[in-house]
């Protein structure tokens, strides 16, 4: 066919809008179609090949190596999208490569790990789990949308919906925590927020549910680490948040770098046909993580790079990021006959089809205007919004004698640790595109209160040199020679503020430890500082939960403040002067000991629960059972009693419980109500306590509201291990409470 056909075609088939109705989806699903017809097999396969940005387009164009071939891919039409590709400029320069000069001009989508912000940063994912606020999550996402669509992007990575229970996975920081039904109305609220109602609004973007499936329960916490998990796990307590993203009609799912069960993830069939297109009737496309195809060669499954072209794509795979084995090697699997070309179309209408919705056919630009990018990069609006998730995603831990909120005048403080004056460590792992140094320190954040003296030494370095993405952060470990002036400043002062924990670098992909201690020289500098002056208040900065005994039974203040992200220093700052009160509940258990990893709250009883006498029961010889801090639990500046919780009726597997919770303390406040369910005897052995609803709640003081929860079958039930949900019969007992441990009970009989 000649050109100028081909684009008149093209250019009738792209020629209407694209509205969001059903009849627009059968419109799409026609168009789509169309343009399929007049593909080669090489350029459909183009569509399935994602690359990585490789020129600087500002230079002159690559002429030698990979990235002459990436460029002269991009010209044939063999690339489908581009990631970490930003900014409007260098967008539209790849963009204009794709749509002018290819045969058919079909425009890329640009994906980017927008995980938690673009430019400006939100707190790290887990810490806004641990605001339990889903209006105020669905908005941070929605934000980040609009940062990152301004800046020509118009597909992220995120969220990333795996569940784990263990700490010392690196990427906890970048989930909802442990718990399947908080990280499944996360997982929606997510969604929700990052591609709004209209997909074609050129301030949302795709987003995309990962890592599919079981990444999280890596052995050993070890990132990329062997996953062996049972049915009961993976059809329970992995898979829901997938699920949930997928009723939020999430674009895009990602396949995992993991095996589960002996089959890597990005070759297995029975997680992406079987699961996820059959049963849960996913219509948009999967693509692999970074190089996961490639990788099913060193997991021993496939023979060479052509072998695992072959087995991605024939067990679901749509999109090869970074392998550069779909592009190389699937056309001859489709001339050998090993893969199917009504295969390779399928995946093609499901990568066109998000393209279309994303409106790139009507204006392959449309995400790439520069007056906007201006506009909207760190505006106002983003701020504000980054600020408010912040605060609300502080938990208080800990505070004796209401050593908390300070007094705002007449005071001297002694502030001391490294973090408190870092402006990068706040903005967390995931943030590639946000300017260095540009969190709002803690120090920053405290000298705007003016009344009282305020004085920052360091102490201690957390770590040496300098921190990035790709290496590992040098801790430091041996140099103290700060102690002494930390001590006496802490001995002049009436109050200490102490920033310690993790860098932001110390968390994410690849960053996983063996210690959930204080890193480096840190706990002796608490130890040290402590001697000198008692009235201490522990500001954490971390990524994942850490074991903090001695400072629980010594330190009469703790906050948990994570990394936070670019208004991290007014966030901590507003919570500890009392202006803001905090309402935080941690989405993750934080354990005594890192020994006891994996410790999560939705355990089972084992056939010996204790505690017993002797030895004979399921404990450890040198440390409880019980956490740190459980799931859920957080306190506020004022404190919230619970009575009254009753079973109002219980018919046709509708089950009504309601609870009176009162504020007794002098402030208002804001309370997480959380209801847990034991289904006590079950076909298949049931958690001690699953969470199945929540409500925030704000009270005045001595204001008393009574909540009522609903719980239906989704609440009731449970997956069984053939995959089959079931509501049993029987006694269940309900737990509610302000978190995990601390609840009142009752119970309810199904017939
Ligand atoms: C990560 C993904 C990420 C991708 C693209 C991989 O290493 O596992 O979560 O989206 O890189 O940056």
């Amino acid at each position: 066919m000649k050109k100028l056909t081909i684009l008149l075609l093209v250019a009738i088939f792209y020629g209407c809008k694209t509205p969001s109705s059903q009849k627009s989806v059968d419109e799409i699903d026609k168009k789509v179609d169309s343009l399929l017809s007049i593909m080669t097999l090489q350029e459909k396969i183009g569509q399935m090949n994602q690359y990585n940005g490789f020129w600087n387009v500002t230079g002159p164009a690559p002429n030698e190596g990979d990235a002459a071939k990436k460029y002269e891919h991009l010209k044939n039409g063999w690339v489908g999208s581009m990631l970490n590709v930003r900014g409007v400029k260098e967008v539209k320069e790849v963009q204009k490569i794709a749509v002018e000069q290819s045969r058919l001009g079909i425009p890329l989508i640009i994906g980017f790990d927008v995980i938690h912000g673009y430019e400006t940063q939100s707190p790290i994912p887990l810490a806004e789990a641990a605001s339990w606020d889903l209006n105020a999550i669905k908005k941070s996402a929605k934000m980040a949308a609009k940062e990152a669509a301004a800046a020509g992007i118009n597909w992220t990575f995120a969220p990333m919906v795996d569940i784990s229970r263990d700490a010392r996975w690196g990427r906890v920081m970048e989930g909802a925590g442990e718990d399947p039904y908080l990280g499944s109305v996360i997982a929606k609220a997510r969604v929700e927020g990052f591609q709004g109602e209209d997909l074609s609004n050129p301030l949302t973007i795709a987003a995309c549910a990962k890592h599919f499936a079981g990444y999280g329960f890596a052995e050993a916490g070890k990132d990329y680490n062997t996953v062996d998990v049972g049915t009961s796990t993976l059809q329970n307590i992995i898979f829901p948040p997938f699920k949930a993203a997928i009723e939020s009609d999430v674009k895009t799912f990602m396949n995992a770098f993991n095996e589960l069960n002996g089959i890597p993830a990005t070759g297995n069939t029975y997680l992406q046909r079987k699961v996820l297109k059959s049963e849960w009737n996913f219509n948009g496309f999967v693509v692999s993580d970074w190089g996961s195809i490639m990788e099913m060669t060193y997991h021993g499954y496939a023979a060479n790079i052509q072998n695992a072209a072959e087995i991605a794509v024939n067990a679901g795979s749509d999109m090869d990021m970074e392998s550069y084995a779909y592009v190389n090697h699937l056309y001859d699997l489709v001339q050998e006959g090993k893969v199917l070309e009504t295969d390779i179309n399928d995946a093609v209408k499901r990568i066109l089809r998000v393209k279309f919705e994303l409106g790139l056919f009507d204006n392959p630009y449309l995400y790439c205007d520069e007056t906007r990018e201006k506009e909207i990069l760190g505006s106002k609006e983003i701020q504000d919004a980054a600020l408010d998730m912040a605060k609300k995603s502080i938990v208080l831990l800990k505070n004796e004698g209401n050593m908390l909120p300070l007094a705002k005048n007449g005071q001297k403080i002694a502030l001391i640790g490294a973090l408190a004056a870092d402006k990068n460590s706040p903005l967390g792992s995931w943030r590639i595109a946000a300017k260095d140094n540009s969190a709002v320190s803690v120090l920053e954040g405290m000298q705007q209160y003016k009344g009282n003296s305020l004085t920052y030494t360091k102490g201690a370095d957390v770590y040496n040199g300098d921190t990035n993405f790709i290496f590992e952060v040098n801790i430091n470990t041996s140099d103290t020679s700060g102690f002494s002036e930390a001590a006496t400043a802490a001995k002049n002062a009436d109050v200490v503020l102490m920033v310690l924990g993790e860098v932001g670098y110390q968390s994410g992909e690849g960053r996983s430890r063996t210690s959930l201690d204080l890193p480096g020289v840190q706990q002796k500098l608490l130890e040290t500082v402590y001697q000198a002056n008692k009235n201490v208040v522990l500001v954490l900065n971390n990524g994942r939960p850490l074991a903090i005994n001695w400072a629980q039974e010594n330190i009469p203040a703790i906050v948990e403040a994570w990394q936070l992200g670019s208004q991290t220093g007014n966030a901590v700052a507003q919570v500890l002067y009392g202006d803001y009160n905090p309402s935080g509940k941690l989405p993750m258990t934080f354990p005594k000991h890192v020994g006891q990893v994996p410790l999560y709250y939705n355990y089972k009883n084992t056939g010996r629960p204790g505690p017993k006498k002797e030895v004979f029961w399921a404990h450890y010889q040198d440390i409880d059972n019980e956490p740190l801090y459980p799931f859920g639990y957080g306190l506020s500046y004022t404190t919230f009693s619970y009575s009254n919780l009753k079973i109002n009726s219980v018919a046709n597997n509708k089950v009504s419980v309601s609870v009176s919770v009162t504020n007794t303390g002098k402030v208002a406040g804001k309370e997480v109500v959380q209801l847990y369910l034991q289904d006590v005897v079950a076909s298949v052995t049931r958690p001690v306590k699953e969470l199945k609803a929540f409500e925030m709640v704000s009270l005045k003081p001595n204001e008393t509201k009574t909540i009522t929860f609903t719980l239906t079958d989704k609440a009731l039930g449970f997956y069984d291990n053939n995959g089959v949900f079931k509501v049993e019969s029987g006694l269940f007992k309900v737990f509610v409470g302000g978190d995990s441990k601390n609840t009142m009970n009752t119970e309810f009989s199904l017939p």
